[in-house]
């Protein structure tokens, strides 16, 4: 009998929908944002790379934090997995000093009130890995914010408990990453409340949408650094002088086969497994 699933709404690259009281479907679209916008032209498979990756990292870190994956579809986008109640915060851990912390830190000498050492170069190696929490905003744009904002909005021992959480799941994906040739500079995480109130991991996780990823063997602090994420299109946009409001532009083909050439690379290199044995055989990740 088919599933009937009521369609609750559309995130930028997502589709979400209720199976029942309890499940959601998650479907990964092929579009892409950069400056928050969504632009016109999608990266064919990028949906699917951002669904295997997380339900990789879903399959092998279940030791530190438990999470939403229920079921991952054999369309290689779909996720079933467990409503939550989201935290309205986002948690942000950084091991390297790139963009908006970069920012912060030329402005400040610190980064969202985690006091940095002075002299440190754009892309630097931090001195331990840091919580930066972030809202999002009623313009779309996310914002950082202190760990003080983030206790009074979800509670001391919440914040603390997703602060450990975080930093447990950064130490495990950034060694993973690192032996196979990619640093983890940043990544987000979206975590939630079940029923009984436990703290679950949701959303996507260590995808290339979420994260900073760059090639181990370039990487040169004293500057901005090559990614498999979504710059190769932002540098795109940014040549053409486009004022990052709606509509965004067209992309051409050659900076869709890169961009996506370039998830599909991080996919490769993260997981070990080649993507067209993914779209043979989604469930191969979950092993
Ligand atoms: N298990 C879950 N239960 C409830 N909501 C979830 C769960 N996992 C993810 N979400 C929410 O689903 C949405 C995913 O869609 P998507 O990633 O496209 O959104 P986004 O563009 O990042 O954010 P926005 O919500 O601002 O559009 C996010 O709002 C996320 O918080
Ligand atoms: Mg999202």
């Amino acid at each position: 009998m088919p599933e009937t699933a009521v369609h609750l709404g559309s995130g930028k690259v997502r589709e979400l929908y209720a199976l029942d009281e309890e499940r959601l479907l998650l479907v990964a679209s092929d579009r892409i944002s950069t400056f928050d916008v969504v632009l016109p032209t999608e990266i064919p498979d990028k949906g699917r790379v951002l669904t295997g990756l997380s339900a990789f990292w879903f399959a092998r870190t279940g030791h530190i934090v438990p999470n939403h994956l229920l079921e991952l579809r054999d369309d290689g986008r779909s996720l079933v997995c467990r409503r939550l109640e989201m935290l309205p915060v986002e948690v942000v851990v950084r091991g390297y000093l790139s963009g908006s912390g970069w920012k912060d830190y030329l402005a400040t000498g610190a980064v969202c009130g985690h006091p940095l050492p002075a002299g440190l170069a754009e892309s630097a190696r931090l001195p331990a890995p840091i919580v930066t929490p972030a809202t999002k905003a009623a313009s779309g744009h996310d914002e950082n914010i202190d760990a003080a904002t983030a206790s009074e909005l979800v509670g001391a021992d919440r914040w603390a408990e997703a602060e450990r959480v975080a930093l447990a799941l950064y130490a495990f994906a950034s060694a993973h990453a690192e032996a196979r040739g990619i640093v983890l500079a940043d990544t987000k995480f979206e975590l939630g409340l079940d029923q009984e109130g436990t703290l679950v991991l949701g959303d996507e996780a260590l995808t290339p949408d979420s994260s900073r990823f760059w090639p181990a063997a370039t990487y040169a602090p004293g500057g901005a650094q090559p990614s498999y994420d979504k710059q190769y299109v932002r540098d795109y946009c940014e040549r053409l002088g486009w004022d990052k409001t709606d509509p965004g532009p067209e992309v051409p083909a050659d900076v869709v086969a890169g961009t996506r050439a370039r998830y599909v690379e991080a996919f490769e290199l993260l997981t070990g497994l080649a993507f067209d044995d993914y779209l043979a055989d989604p469930q191969a990740v979950l092993r």
